[in-house]
C-alpha cells in the first residue's frame, strides 16, 4: 500500500464482500465458515479442522463456501468454535473429524448439525454466540471485530475501519488537536513508569528530542 487512495479503495471493495462478517441480512449466495485459530482452540486442533473443511469443499466442488481462520471468540472453554455467516449458527468443541459432518448436513443439506450446538446454563441449546447467557451483558469494545476477521489479513483489518484514526490524524487534525485529544483522555504510557502520553508527545512536537 502506497496512498490513502489504495486503502480507501480496499476498505469500500473488501467492506462489501465482508459484509456477511456483520450483516445477518447481508444479500449475499456467499457463506463463510469462521474458524477459531486463537491459542486454546488452536491447541485442540482447530487448523486440523480448518484444513479438512478446505480440503472438503474442493473435494465436493462447493462453490460460494470459504473458511476463515479468525481469532479468539472468547469462549475458549468450548472451543474449538465453528461459526458459520451469514446465518450466525455457532458449533462448539467441534473436532477435525466433524468437519465431514458439517459440511453435507449444514452446507448442503441446509439443516443443523444439533449435536455440535452448545448448552447454555439452563440445559437448553444455544445457536447464536450471543445468544448465550455468558454473552447477553457483555460488550466487546477494543476487541469487537475478534472473531470476524481473519488477523492475518491486512484488507480484512482496513475493510473493518482499520488505519482510519491514524488516516484521521494525519489528514484531519492539526498536531494541537491530537495532543488536546491525548491529553483529554488521560492516556499513560511509555514504559512501565506510566508517564502521561500528552508529555511525551508535547516534548517530541517541541523537538527537544
Ligand atoms: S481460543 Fe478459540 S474461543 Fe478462545
Amino acid at each position: 500500500m502506497k496512498s490513502l487512495e489504495e486503502i480507501k479503495q480496499i476498505r469500500e471493495q473488501k467492506r462489501q464482500e465482508l459484509d456477511l462478517r456483520v450483516n445477518l441480512s447481508a444479500n449475499t449466495v456467499e457463506k463463510h465458515i469462521l474458524v477459531c485459530h486463537g491459542t486454546g482452540c488452536t491447541s485442540s486442533k482447530s487448523e486440523d479442522i480448518i484444513n479438512n473443511l478446505r480440503r472438503i469443499i474442493e473435494e465436493k466442488h462447493i462453490e460460494n463456501v470459504r473458511v476463515i481462520q479468525t481469532g479468539c471468540f472468547g469462549l475458549c472453554a468450548k472451543g474449538p468454535i465453528v461459526i458459520i455467516r451469514p446465518e450466525d449458527i455457532f458449533y462448539s468443541m467441534v473436532k477435525p473429524e466433524d468437519a465431514e459432518e458439517i459440511i453435507n448436513t449444514h452446507i448442503i443439506e441446509g439443516r443443523l448439525v444439533e449435536r455440535l450446538l452448545c448448552k447454555d446454563i439452563d440445559g437448553s441449546l444455544v445457536q447464536r454466540l450471543d445468544d448465550l447467557s455468558f454473552y447477553k451483558k457483555q460488550k466487546r469494545i477494543a476487541l469487537k471485530n475478534c472473531g470476524k476477521i481473519d488477523p492475518e489479513n491486512i484488507d480484512e483489518y482496513i475493510a473493518f475501519d482499520g488505519y482510519k484514526a491514524l488516516e484521521k490524524v494525519l489528514f484531519n487534525m492539526s498536531q494541537d488537536e491530537v495532543i488536546d485529544v491525548v491529553t483529554k483522555s488521560g492516556l499513560r504510557g511509555r514504559g512501565g513508569a506510566g508517564f502521561l502520553t500528552r508529555k511525551e508527545m508535547a516534548i517530541y512536537k517541541n523537538g527537544r528530542r
